[in-house]
């Protein structure tokens, strides 16, 4: 059966799946775009970009593509009014937020008409949500890649959540790796949507280096793990040197603060620096996030391709059994 479309506010997606953002430079318009002309939604990840670069970078997303353009900005993030109100301006379609909880965003969305979606990983922050008028909720379980609010699986966390929120779309996210697991969440949980990420970076399209997408496809399970950020969250990631070295006590932290990117930070190790590094290719002392279940994807595909077999998966078993 055919799937549902997703409506955000006034926003219609064809395809009920949002690719979720990634920082930093991760999920940029070079994959967001392929997404948005698929159907689904296309997330930039703007946590940690400088507000001028993101704006370019959204700019460009919409000069590209017809399709819906969203934005994920961290609460965490020092500039986070800043990044929100550069991307309003630049002609972001949605803002996606999580790692902590703003309720004057709301407001903002409200005055700008942006539909705001909040990221939640508990029922309590799922009602604040709902209430404040959030327009969509992203339930995001610990399999997830990246910082984590939970330690709770998709499976028991997603129940807890779909019975208090009532009035706007609930998304799954966390783990999902093909179209049957898409099908299955919006059958059996009611799911009104999937978030996946790993999976995108996975793609032709991802702009990360050739080395950080050779270590996802060379990770086994057991690689796949759990390390403390400078955030205060947890984080999920692949073993890397660096990561190892972290995991056992090593002080890794940077002699000064290049980036003074967070709220607050922990200086353990400078988040940014990381990341970045990941990303160009420096996949031993950079830090490459990633979701729990990325040991099962073991190939590039393009964007498009990922997009017909999880919707090919998802409509072969999908009956509507809300
Ligand atoms: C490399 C990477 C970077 C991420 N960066 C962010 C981020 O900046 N903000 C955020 O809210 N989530 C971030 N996430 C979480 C994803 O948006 C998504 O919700 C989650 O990874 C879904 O699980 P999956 O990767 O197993 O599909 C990141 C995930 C990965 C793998």
């Amino acid at each position: 059966m055919k799937l549902p479309e997703l409506k955000i506010g006034s926003l219609t997606a064809r395809i009920p799946l949002i690719q979720g953002g990634m920082s930093i430079r991760v999920s940029t318009s070079a994959l967001a775009v392929p997404v948005a002309e698929c159907g689904g939604i296309g997330t930039i990840g703007g946590s940690g970009l400088p507000v001028a670069e993101l704006q370019e970078d959204i700019r460009k997303a919409k000069r590209e593509t017809k399709g819906i353009i969203a934005v994920n900005i961290m609460y965490a993030m020092r500039e986070f009014y800043e990044l929100v109100m550069g991307s309003i301006e630049a002609g972001v379609d949605m803002i996606i937020t999580g790692a902590g909880f703003s309720r004057d965003i709301f407001k903002i969305g409200a005055k700008y008409n942006v539909p705001i979606v909040s990221i939640v990983s508990s029922p309590a922050f799922a009602k604040l949500a709902e209430k404040l008028g959030a327009a969509a909720i992203i339930v995001e379980a610990a399999e997830a890649g990246g910082h984590l609010g939970t330690q709770t699986k998709l499976r028991d966390l997603f129940p807890s959540i779909r019975k208090v929120v009532t009035k706007v779309p609930l998304i799954a996210a966390g783990g999902i790796t093909n179209g049957y697991e898409m099908a299955e969440l919006m059958d059996k949980y009611g799911a009104d949507g999937i978030q996946i990420a790993s999976r995108f970076v996975l793609s032709k399209e991802c702009s990360v280096s050739q080395k950080f997408k050779e270590t996802y496809l060379k990770a086994g399970q057991d690689d796949i793990v759990l390390v403390s950020s400078p955030v205060g969250m947890p984080g999920r990631a692949i073993n890397t040197p660096v990561v190892r070295k972290m995991n056992s006590g090593e002080d890794v932290s940077t002699k000064e603060c290049k980036y003074k990117c967070l709220k607050k930070c922990s200086y353990r190790y400078c988040i940014s620096d990381r990341l970045i590094r990941a990303c160009a290719g420096d996949v031993e002392e950079g830090l490459v996030f990633s979701g729990a279940n990325t040991f099962k994807m073991k190939e590039i595909l393009p964007v498009r391709e990922i997009f017909n077999r999880f919707v090919k998966e998802a409509e072969s078993v999908y009956r509507e059994n809300k």
